[in-house]
């Protein structure tokens, strides 16, 4: 089972694009499923058919489906911010301060993934591709279940403990009922124990699909642009912050290249064109470069993609299917570029066991820009890396979390972080 997710800037071709691999997949036999989470739905319209929350078979083989992120969040997230709200309530809190406690921003996203999730343990794919919404979005919630997990993980328990203990003092728990207009402490305490169950539960969901997101050998995403400098640009952020993530993107694709046009053809029209064409190859071959040099770019030679500007909008299965053939003549879709593991220790000095010992972690973060702002915070075993306004926490391996930090620096597409022994818990594990 393969998933691939398809991200890229508004309007570049990320629907089609998503559609066109789900429909060469197909007609090579396999049984593939097209999902949008985009709330602004064209998968229909690209496959010139209509589709629903739930799989529909649109072509032998090819299932698509465009998720109603509002029906999902009426759905087990309605449930759970019902108990929530009724634990508020209960505790006196105001009913509109309490819509705004339990609203949390991103989770229409988050449920979207969930249900990916949930199909592609269910379903009999096999391979899911995906059509996100316009990168920044995308971003968001990509990192989402990570932010998510990481924040639930680290105060709910605490905060159960705190919620109980507050309940039960201000309600006097085992003596009178509560005031009026109030629940009594035993029933406060039942309503919490329920959100907390809840609670619970979506934070092993969030777990799961992070789980799911960030396992390179199932889940790998292409990122879809047209090859203009701004674009490129953005392209370059967006890597680094899928990176730093902890997401795999093995490729690139380059949409609606235009075509390079023989020197006897002239006018205004063909001086437009050649312009265009020269501009965007020199884009395409930045973003190559991007890829690697020496032993990586030969192995990647194509990690970059290139489709050309179809005369006619791609639109139903078979034209799809002919941009499919554009962009990947005789390989196989699923074949990504191969990416250098995201994150690696090397030791640098010292036997690695005596406290002079130095070592190095490298986060790999393709693009990356040396000039943006870059902070580390260290949270028990955890780093904090924020690189450019995105945020990361990087669980350390055991023989970091027993090391300061000395410092870091920019390498190649690279950022090192250097530990030293602690010398005070260095030898106590
Ligand atoms: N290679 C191509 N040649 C010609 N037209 C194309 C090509 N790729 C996409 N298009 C057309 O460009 C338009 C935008 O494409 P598409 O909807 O796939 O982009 P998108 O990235 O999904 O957009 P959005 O961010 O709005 O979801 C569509 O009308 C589509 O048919
Ligand atoms: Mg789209």
């Amino acid at each position: 089972m393969r998933i691939l997710l398809f991200t890229g800037k508004g309007g570049v071709g990320k629907t089609t694009l998503a559609a066109a691999t789900a429909a060469r997949l197909a007609r090579a036999g396999r049984k593939a499923l097209v999902i949008s989470t985009d709330p602004a739905h064209s998968l229909g319209d690209a496959l010139d058919a209509p589709l629903s929350g739930e799989p529909a078979e649109v072509y032998p083989g090819l299932f698509a489906a465009h998720l109603d992120s509002r029906a999902l969040l009426e759905g087990a997230w309605g449930e759970l911010r019902g108990h929530l709200r009724t634990v508020l309530a209960g505790a006196g809190v105001d009913e509109m301060v309490a819509d705004e406690l339990t609203w949390l921003p991103g989770v229409e996203e988050l449920l979207a993934l969930g249900e990916v999730r949930r199909l592609a343990q269910t379903g009999p794919w096999d391979v899911i591709i995906v059509d996100c919404g316009p990168t920044a979005e995308t971003l968001r919630l990509l990192g989402l279940p990570e932010a998510i997990g990481g924040y639930l993980e680290r105060l709910y328990p605490a905060h159960r403990r705190a919620v109980h203990g507050l309940l039960a003092g201000v309600a006097g728990i085992g003596g009178q009922q509560g005031r009026s207009g109030t629940a009594g402490p035993r029933t406060a305490i039942r309503n919490w124990d329920a959100a907390a169950d809840a609670l619970s539960r979506l934070a092993d969901q969030v777990g799961a699909l992070r789980a799911m997101l960030a396992d390179h050998d199932t889940t790998s995403i292409r990122l879809v642009l047209t090859p203009e400098r701004m674009v490129a640009a953005e392209s370059r952020r967006t890597m680094t912050a899928l990176a730093l993530h902890g997401l795999r993107v093995d490729g690139v694709v380059a949409n609606r290249v235009v075509p390079r046009i023989a020197p006897s053809v002239r006018g205004p029209a063909a001086r437009w064109v050649r312009a265009r064409h020269a501009e965007q190859q020199e884009v395409l071959s930045e973003l190559a470069a991007l890829w690697g040099t020496g032993r990586h770019a030969k192995a990647n030679a194509r990690a970059v993609r290139a489709v050309p500007y179809t005369a006619a909008e791609p639109i139903g299965v078979q034209a799809l299917a002919e941009v499919a053939d554009l962009l990947y003549g005789q390989d196989e879709p699923l074949a990504g570029a191969s990416v250098p593991p995201l994150l690696s220790v090397r030791r640098t000095k010292g036997d690695g066991t005596s406290v002079d010992s130095e070592f190095e972690l490298a986060l790999r973060l393709p693009g990356l820009d040396r000039s943006a702002p870059l902070e580390l915070t260290r949270i028990d075993d955890d780093l904090a890396v924020t690189v450019a306004g995105v945020r990361r926490l990087v669980a350390l391996p055991s023989v970091l979390s027993r090391c300061e930090v000395l410092g870091a620096r920019f390498g190649v597409d690279e950022l090192v972080v250097v530990f030293r022994p602690d010398s005070r818990v260095w030898m106590s594990r």
